[in-house]
């Protein structure tokens, strides 16, 4: 059964519109992503499954349960939903206990019940110990995870969570992402996330929904839309990636900015096209198609990230650590490319995404 079910929702705040016939089924037990620049609307959305926003068209439901839609509205307290909003608050006058059993006492929980509830909340997030300590005894991820315990006292089927990880430093932030997702599968609910960072949402996403300027630009698995990106938007937006203009005709791609050189391609697309090669996807060999000059490389330990000029155009190009003590930089090299994405350059794109919001 699926858990939530989005029918052509759209949502403008008077003249501006947000959000743009967003329309999908977040299967049950998966976790959903939704991912995007700051203002894209995945707050907003997010707010319209709680029940604290009406979409200005389009219908919810909740597995088969009509939410919102013609003359049916059900308020954000009888829709079950468990929720940790972009700026958590765990409430300063009560203690951990108390904050998180405050959703089964407004049920009224009997005693017994509540307790136990209480208690494999706080187990689940590792907070047993500060049952009886206030939110200004605890750092801010200890308070993050009261915020979650909170939201997952009731046993929801569906939680809802809003950069539940943005306020904690990278370490916490990883510890935090693994026990989200850890806590998912074990309960098996569903989870619709909303980060605009991408390596939180390929780390823990069955399914990223990439939304830009209110318009849903891919619905896809972290690997689809990673490497089968859309259009040069995913492609920009996921990762890093080095976009070059060029022509597709006879079986290959012809760069002028490149001196003219070219890259095989058997793929459908002809004429004005926009190639773009991830730097991890360029590699030196002295085979390689390509002929440039090594401009500048900068050791990173795990990784070298060089600067190879082809013509007039400068390409970034990532290769392992051990390739630095390799390389000269003003050396002439040949660069080898794994993997190449080509999209039309047609200028749509640019026209969709003008799109005003
Ligand atoms: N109540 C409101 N009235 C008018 N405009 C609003 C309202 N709420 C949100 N907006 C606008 O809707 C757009 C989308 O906002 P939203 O909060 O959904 O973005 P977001 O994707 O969550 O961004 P961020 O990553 O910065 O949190 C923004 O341009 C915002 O200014
Ligand atoms: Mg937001």
């Amino acid at each position: 059964m699926a858990a939530v079910t989005v029918r052509h929702i759209s949502k403008s705040f008077g003249e501006t519109i947000v959000l743009r016939d967003f329309d999908d089924v977040f299967g049950d037990g998966e976790f959903i992503t939704l991912l995007g620049p700051s203002g894209c609307g995945k707050t907003t959305m997010l707010r319209i499954i709680a029940g604290f926003e009406k979409p200005t068209s389009g219908e919810l439901y909740l597995d088969d349960r009509l939410v919102s839609g013609g003359k049916t509205f059900v308020p954000p307290e009888k829709r079950g939903i468990g929720m940790v909003f972009q700026s958590y608050a765990v409430w300063p006058h009560m203690n951990v206990f108390d904050n998180v059993a405050y959703p089964l006492s407004i049920r009224k929980t009997p005693k017994a019940d509540l307790e136990a509830s209480v208690n494999r909340a706080l187990e689940i997030m590792h907070l047993t110990r500060y049952a009886q300590r206030f939110p200004n005894q605890l750092s801010g991820g200890q308070q993050q995870r009261v915020a979650l315990a909170r939201a997952l006292v009731f046993a929801p089927r569906l939680l809802l969570l809003d950069e539940p990880v943005s306020n904690l430093d990278a370490k916490l932030r990883e510890s935090m992402r693994f026990e989200i997702k850890e806590i998912q599968k074990k309960l098996g609910i569903t989870v619709v996330y909303v980060t605009h960072d991408q390596t939180e949402a390929m780390a823990m996403s069955d399914r990223i929904i990439l939304i830009n300027c209110g318009v849903v630009q891919q619905s896809g698995t972290p690997e689809e839309i990673y490497n089968r990106p859309v259009n040069q938007f995913v492609a920009d937006f996921l990762g890093k990636v080095e976009f070059l203009k060029g022509i597709a005709e006879n079986g290959k791609i012809l760069f002028p900015a490149m001196g003219g050189q070219a890259l095989p391609y058997d793929g459908p697309r002809t004429g004005k096209v926009e190639a773009a090669i991830r730097p991890e996807n360029f590699y030196f060999s002295p085979d390689g198609i390509l002929r440039g000059t090594l401009e500048t490389q900068y050791y990173l330990g795990d990784v070298d990230d060089c600067r190879v000029r082809i013509g007039d155009t400068l390409v970034r190009v990532i290769v392992n650590g051990y390739e630095y003590h390799r390389l000269q930089t003003g050396q002439a090299v040949r660069l080898g490319v794994r993997d190449m994405m080509v999209f039309a350059d047609d200028g749509l794109l640019e026209e969709m995404l003008r799109i005003q919001t």
